[in-house]
């Protein structure tokens, strides 16, 4: 264990998975804490604190948190982990049953959740032969997944009871094959970043600034190391090279640790590091610092004042950035219109909570320093350490782990630089783990927007100018801020066509929490405006909510406000009318209900987006190699060496179809490389984000499957179509099956291909070419408001997505249910505050109970651009969801609410506020 236990303690005897054993703990460890410490890590801990059910075990074969466990408790009793179904799936056939269920329905995304969610779900299914899903959600109600919208894992854990051992579905393009990694997710056997480190490895924990704005000095930190017998307390002193870190290559503005003062709550401002005893023993308030706290700027209102501080020197007037969009002449837009709208929004800061918390290890060897760790970007991680540590990037190798949810939160790096700081300067293998409230406080939260909006439209409906301003709280440091100001004026109109259009934003620093990247990068806050307004312009127009919506829909041959002309794939239309029975039944159902109920109200929203893939006006390359290499059987293996990180959204799963399909070898074994996204071993795919690896990196894996077919077909003398077929150890090309055995191919035989995606600079007006491709969606929401208490529970949504071509329909429905989620979330719950909802039981997400059935149409509208006429999907799945639940909860009330989240008490207050008026 990684805890040294007192020496007189008495071991703990219990039984665990069916064996006898007996565990030394010191008196506070807890069983998950107990259990990791013998490398039982398939027990995940993501918030100690019994609020996200990740360490859910069977106690007695009831589901307990084992976080709250004390390992005293456990004596003499019954404990079954997820590892009883590797351990032998004769000892629980439930067990197995769950794994090959979660497999077969793509239950598990990131995976993180998933053991957790497996030991719940065999405590009722050992009680309950054939659930329903209602009781599946009861069971599953204290863990959350952030990812899957707990539907898939609903539908597994219903169907486990049938035999699903054998339900694997081979496959290229089109298939719903399940994950690659499916099965060792479901047996708790993938390694995240707080799974594995050298045995040797000192811990490293970082102390924070109590205060958003203050100065400091330190005390005398020789002795205080000597006397806690630490390794090293490192600060700003210690980091060899530079000491910041950002994004963008004018935005390095974030220290690795403070120097003098700190600009938000949460600020590292040193790190102790030695055993794990030693640095988690220490009080930090006893952690020589004296502290004047400052007057901080909170909120951008406060930042933008006439005699506001600057935050950073580099920006006086505290706007890190502008982002602007222009065409045609807007006061001529709004003066011709039949109807205008115009409106005030508010969006809070949103915290990601995926459920892995941030972690790793560094280890040095020699002039070579590996660090390992959960991160969505390993190259941008990799130039960003070597610049910290003042050392060629070719001196640092990013090895990634298992990354338990990202949603843009692990873009920046975080855990990286003090890992890599500690070990290069130590020469020791250094790991780290964030604790959910260090993770909550310190990391990068959705912008918090305000954002002012007026639209236009002729009396037919057609929108005839649209204009906003948008002022983005960045927080302390830059982070992904001017990514969010320059992709927002380009959605900010909607999917719409629009003649006339003036979108401008401003990302401010304030000193609260560093707001970066999170699904969608701004367009969903946009996007709220946006709808209410299309709902504003319908009303007073006399033109129902999707009619309007259709009229204006980006079609073909239409130009955007950018000035793109969309040559192909722009399916909204289609979109929209997929789910236009759902639509009237919808309105229907809701004047019915409403007739005879007066407290309970139903409602119907709709909303409309759209999202450009990937960077926006920014070169945006990955690069993949496909080896062909031979198995210990003599047989044939085409290894894809993918640099594209899965954070959950199954990535390496399409590449291996879309490798499938372009390979075109029948009977061929496409497998993927163990070191995925090792900046080492797999070449640069770039950042997993902005909704761009299936697009950029599938075609970066289309063509280089091509290129090495290519190869083959050329050492058989054939043409390029001809067929392949791998029989035992040879390959069997072309119609008049020509043999080449696989001893005779040529050693280091491998494809190459590599994608950038046509797009250009955007003019000071934002005009250009944004992106090569764009997504599409509609979505409906149902809901029913009590006007009572103010409550709203959303009853279904039915969601139509334009993917171009659904690689895999299996994956792509799980992101629209997460991204559902994570929008009703968005819609109706989450709000951080820093310093105060730092934590997963003040900072709600949805869990099981809170999502309601989703009806999906997957649109086709194939991108000629795309792999296989595939586009993303990933942040299109959120962005549509808060604005149609704003849209049905006014159809149900009356009332508009331009503020998120609707939390009970707004809404009520609302409420009173029309009864009043
Ligand atoms: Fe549930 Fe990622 S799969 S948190």
């Amino acid at each position: 264990m990684d805890h040294a236990a007192p020496k007189d303690i008495e071991p703990i005897a219990f039984e665990l998975n069916g064996e006898p054993v007996a565990l030394a703990a010191g008196p506070f460890t807890s069983l998950a804490d107990a259990l990791r410490g013998v490398g039982m890590t398939g027990t995940k801990i993501g918030c100690d604190a019994g609020d996200c059910g990740a360490c859910t075990v069977l106690l007695d074969g009831e589901a307990v948190c084992a976080c709250l466990v004390p390992l005293a408790q456990v004596r003499d009793r019954r404990v079954s982990t997820i590892e009883s179904v590797d351990h032998d799936a004769l000892v629980d056939p439930v067990a197995e049953s769950l794994a090959n269920a979660f497999s077969h329905h793509g239950a598990a995304q990131c995976g993180i959740c998933t053991p957790g969610m497996m030991q719940a779900a065999r405590a009722l299914l050992t009680h309950v032969h054939a659930p329903t899903r209602a009781e599946a959600e009861v069971a599953i109600g204290g863990v959350l997944c952030r990812c899957t919208g707990y539907i898939k894992i609903v539908d597994a854990i219903c169907d486990a009871p049938n035999d699903l051992r054998h339900s694997r579905t081979p496959g290229g393009v089109g298939a719903r094959v399940q994950y690659v990694d499916a099965q060792q997710k479901a047996r708790g056997t993938t390694k995240f970043g707080a799974d594995r480190a050298p045995v040797d490895a000192l811990w490293l924990r970082v102390i924070r600034a109590p205060y958003a704005s203050a100065t400091f000095t330190f005390g005398d930190l020789d002795a205080f190391k000597q006397r806690h017998g630490l390794d090293a307390v490192l600060t700003a002193r210690d980091v060899p090279g530079r000491n910041s870190f950002g994004i963008f290559p004018n935005t390095k503005d974030q220290p690795v640790f403070a120097e003098r003062h700190v600009r938000y709550r949460g600020e590292a401002v040193a790190a102790l590091v030695g055993s794990r005893d030693s640095v988690e023993s220490i009080d930090a308030a006893a952690f020589p610092i004296a502290w004047t706290e400052t007057r901080g700027l909170h909120g951008v209102e406060s930042a933008l004042a006439p005699q506001a501080l600057a935050i950073h020197d580099t920006h006086p007037d505290n706007v890190l950035t502008r982002g602007n969009l222009r065409c045609g002449d807007v006061a001529a837009g709004h003066v011709r219109a039949a109807a205008s709208a115009d409106g005030n929004f508010e969006t809070p800061f949103v915290e990601h909570a995926y459920i892995e918390p941030e972690a790793g290890y560094a280890e040095r060897d020699g002039d070579t320093i590996t660090i390992a760790a959960s991160t969505q970007a390993p190259y941008m991680d990799r130039e960003e350490t070597a610049a910290v540590l003042g050392i060629p990037e070719t001196q640092v190798i990013i090895a990634p782990t298992a990354c338990g949810g990202g949603f843009g939160g692990k873009l920046d790096v975080a855990v990286q630089p003090f890992l890599a700081v500690a070990a290069w300067t130590l020469n020791k293998p250094v790991r780290m783990v964030y604790s959910r409230i260090e993770s909550m406080a310190s990391t990068t939260k959705r912008h918090p927007s305000t954002i002012t909006a007026k639209a236009s439209a002729d009396a037919h409906g057609r929108l005839t100018a649209y204009e906003m301003t948008g002022d983005f709280n960045t927080g302390a440091y830059a982070s992904w801020g001017p990514t969010v100001a320059n992709r927002v004026p380009i959605h900010a109109h909607g999917p719409y066509k629009v003649p006339n259009v003036w979108n401008r934003t401003r990302a401010v620093y304030t000193n609260d929490t560093p707001a970066g990247a999170f699904r969608g990068f701004g367009v969903p806050q946009s996007a709220i405006a946006n709808e209410t307004l299309m709902d504003d312009l319908a009303q007073k127009l006399g033109i129902d909510r999707w009619t309007i919506r259709h009229i204006n829909a980006l079609r073909v041959g239409d130009a955007t406000a950018s000035g793109q002309v969309l040559s192909a794939s722009a399916g909204l239309a289609p979109c929209l009318d997929a789910l236009k029975p759902a639509w009237d039944k919808a309105l229907i159902d809701a004047a019915a209900h409403n007739a005879t109920n007066t407290r309970h109200k139903r409602g119907a929203g709709i909303a409309c987006m759209w999202y450009g893939c990937g960077n926006t006006a920014l070169p945006n390359p990955s690069a993949m190699r496909i080896t062909l290499e031979r198995d210990a059987d003599g047989g044939a293996v085409f290894r894809v060496h993918s640099g594209a990180v899965d954070i959950g959204q199954g990535v390496s799963t399409v590449l291996l179809q879309i490798v499938h399909e372009a390979l075109a070898v029948e009977g061929a074994v496409i497998a993927l490389t163990p070191d995925v996204g090792n900046t080492a071993k797999t070449p640069d795919a770039g950042k997993t984000s902005a909704s761009r690896q299936t697009f950029v990196s599938g075609n970066a894996a289309r063509l280089a499957a091509l290129d090495l077919r290519a190869k083959l077909v050329r050492l058989a003398n054939v043409g390029e179509g001809a067929p392949i077929r791998l029989d035992g150890a040879a390959l069997v090309i072309g119609r008049e099956q020509r043999r080449v055995a696989l001893t005779d191919l040529p050693p280091n035989l491998e494809g190459h291909g590599r994608y950038d995606p046509p797009t250009t600079l955007l003019d000071a007006d934002g005009q250009g070419t944004p992106y090569a491709t764009y997504g599409f969606a509609a979505q409906i929401a149902e809901v029913m408001v009590d006007t009572a208490l103010g409550t709203t529970k959303v009853l279904h949504i039915h969601a139509a997505h334009d993917v171009g071509r659904a690689i895999n329909p299996m994956l792509v429905e799980g992101q629209i249910h997460g991204g559902i989620a994570q929008g009703l979330g968005l819609a109706l719950m989450e709000e951080f505050i820093p310093g105060k909802t730092e934590n997963l039981h003040d900072y709600l997400i949805p869990t099981a109970g809170d999502v309601p059935p989703v009806t999906i149409h997957i649109i086709e509208d194939a991108e000629p651009e795309g792999p296989f006429g595939a586009k993303g999907v990933g942040e299109p799945a959120l962005v549509a969801t808060a604005p149609a639940i704003l849209s049905a909860i006014r159809h149900a009330t009356g009332v508009t609410m331009r503020r998120v989240p609707v939390l009970p008490h707004r809404l009520w207050q609302a409420l009173q506020e029309q009864e009043a008026s």
